[in-house]
């Protein structure tokens, strides 16, 4: 059983939607116990996703790499691996996910290249045109307005720099759903260029990757 079923083992209507409604939060917020649970099934199908995309960003040695969203910090930890002299920084608004990926990354947090913040994507807390490379993985369906959040990406890029949006095809019923070219669209309006789509590696669920240049 995985956690999309678990909203459905309840027999009764309200039920149903009181359990959609709190994994919607749990995966848009994790927190507590429930949240840690949240971070161990992330660990298990988002492992993929995550390498992937930092493959994809073709990060190189010297590279400042923003992450939003970086939940138990899988993608941090892979990143940290490629860019040695460069730094590897990244917020989400989840105490209990900086813990998580603060204590998976604590030698490279000691050694300066990883920093990790509380934070949200609608008001990075980062001076302009500071990162040369972005990320976001399965994070998209929770931000509020995505116009804003697209802004400050696009904000505190460098000009040419590189974003890369990581989105499943089919998310959770509540959360709000994207396409490749919806996404696309919202980077484009947000001023990014050479805005590109493809496919993920086959997984269980399956994901897409938007990439824009600032
Ligand atoms: C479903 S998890 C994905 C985590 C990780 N990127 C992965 O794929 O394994 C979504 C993460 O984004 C964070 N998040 C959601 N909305 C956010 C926002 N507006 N700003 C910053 N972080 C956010 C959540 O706290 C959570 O850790």
């Amino acid at each position: 059983m995985n956690l999309h079923d678990c909203a459905f083992v309840c027999t009764d209507g309200n039920s149903v939607l009181s359990m959609k409604q709190s994994i919607q939060n749990q995966a848009g917020h994790p927190s507590g116990l429930i949240g840690k649970l949240f971070g161990w099934t992330m660990n298990v199908f988002n492992r993929t996703d995550n390498r992937w995309t930092i493959e994809l960003l073709k990060l190189q040695p010297s590279d400042k790499l923003l992450e939003v969203g970086f939940g138990t910090g899988q993608a941090i930890e892979y990143a940290a691996t490629k860019s040695k002299q460069g730094l590897i920084a990244g917020v989400d608004h989840s105490e209990t996910m900086l813990a998580t990926a603060a204590k998976r990354n604590t030698a490279a947090i000691a050694a300066g290249r990883v920093q990790l913040q509380l934070g949200e994507v609608e008001a990075l807390p980062f001076a302009d045109s500071f990162f040369d490379k972005a990320c976001s993985i399965n994070c998209i369906y929770f931000w509020e307005p995505p116009e804003r959040g697209f802004a400050e990406l696009r904000r505190v890029l460098k000009p040419g720099g590189t974003l890369a949006i990581v989105a499943r095809h089919k998310q959770l019923d509540a959360h709000r759903q994207y396409t490749p070219e919806v996404i696309g669209a919202l980077m484009k309006e947000a001023g990014f260029t050479e805005v590109v789509a493809q496919e993920g590696p086959g997984s269980r669920f399956p994901v897409f990757c938007v990439t824009g240049l600032a």
